[in-house]
């Protein structure tokens, strides 16, 4: 049998990476991120395709979405080759919302609900491993060693779109876009919205019950 199609949704900052990495080791899907995919591929040369920015970099600093062609290629190709999967990051406007319903299937739509103030203070205070991406905030969740990651002993960085003017842009752009695909899942079969304000075992906990009742 083929794993579960999981779908991730929430503002910037409400959680998806951290539940995602949860997902991935308790179901043993596949972890499909535009973001970090995205970030893997700042400087590719999209001067070509005549928009606004010539890479995807220039428009992640800014706090603005990737264009929808580059991003839907992306997302397909990933899922062609999933056997099960949780997909964070995408859709985030109703175009996108509409190519995925020609990709693939949903069998759990969670949705992280958590309010501005919140979001604003996880962004700015989180820090990430340079070397591995595992996640870190500096007072919600601390390493052992402050800089140093528990992981793998990388340096630990701010990302460049987690400064308070990138993260307010970012928080304004999910209102006006990725709101109006939230009410679009809203009936689809398998959504649930997820406290997100909770405390990330209590969030789990949540995110694990609603993924395993979908499998019933
Ligand atoms: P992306 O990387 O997807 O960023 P995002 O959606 O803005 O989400 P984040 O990664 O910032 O937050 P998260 O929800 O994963 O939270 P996390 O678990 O890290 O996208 C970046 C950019 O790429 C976009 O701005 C855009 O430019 C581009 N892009 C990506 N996808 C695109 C698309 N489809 N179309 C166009 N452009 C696209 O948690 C945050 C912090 O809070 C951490 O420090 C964590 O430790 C802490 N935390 C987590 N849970 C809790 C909790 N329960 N309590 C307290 N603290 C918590």
């Amino acid at each position: 049998m083929s794993g579960p199609h999981i779908l991730i949704l929430g503002a910037p900052g409400a959680g998806k990476g951290t539940q995602s990495a949860n997902i991935v080791d308790e179901f043993g899907v596949e972890h499909v991120t535009t973001g970090d995919a995205l970030r893997s591929n700042k400087e590719m040369d999209i001067s070509d395709m005549d928009f606004e920015y010539d890479t995807p970099g220039e428009y992640m600093d800014a706090g603005e979405l990737v264009p929808d062609a580059v991003v839907n290629a992306i997302v397909e190709e990933a899922l062609s080759s999933a056997d099960g999967y949780v997909l964070d990051g995408y859709p985030r406007n109703l175009e996108q919302a509409e190519e995925l319903a020609d990709m693939t299937d949903l069998d759990v739509v969670l949705y992280l609900e958590v309010a501005r103030e919140e979001l604003l203070d996880r962004l700015t205070g989180r820090r990430v491993c340079s070397e591995c991406g595992t996640n870190y905030h500096v007072k919600y969740n601390q390493p052992e060693e402050e800089g140093v990651c528990d992981e793998c002993g990388g340096e630990l960085v701010q990302r460049d779109d987690d400064t308070r003017e990138a993260a307010e842009n970012r928080l304004e752009v999910f209102e006006e876009n990725t709101l109006p695909v939230v009410d679009y899942y809203r009936d689809h079969d398998g959504f649930v919205a997820v406290d997100g304000e909770q405390a990330p075992d209590a969030v789990w906990s949540d995110v694990k019950a609603a993924i395993e009742s979908s499998e019933e």
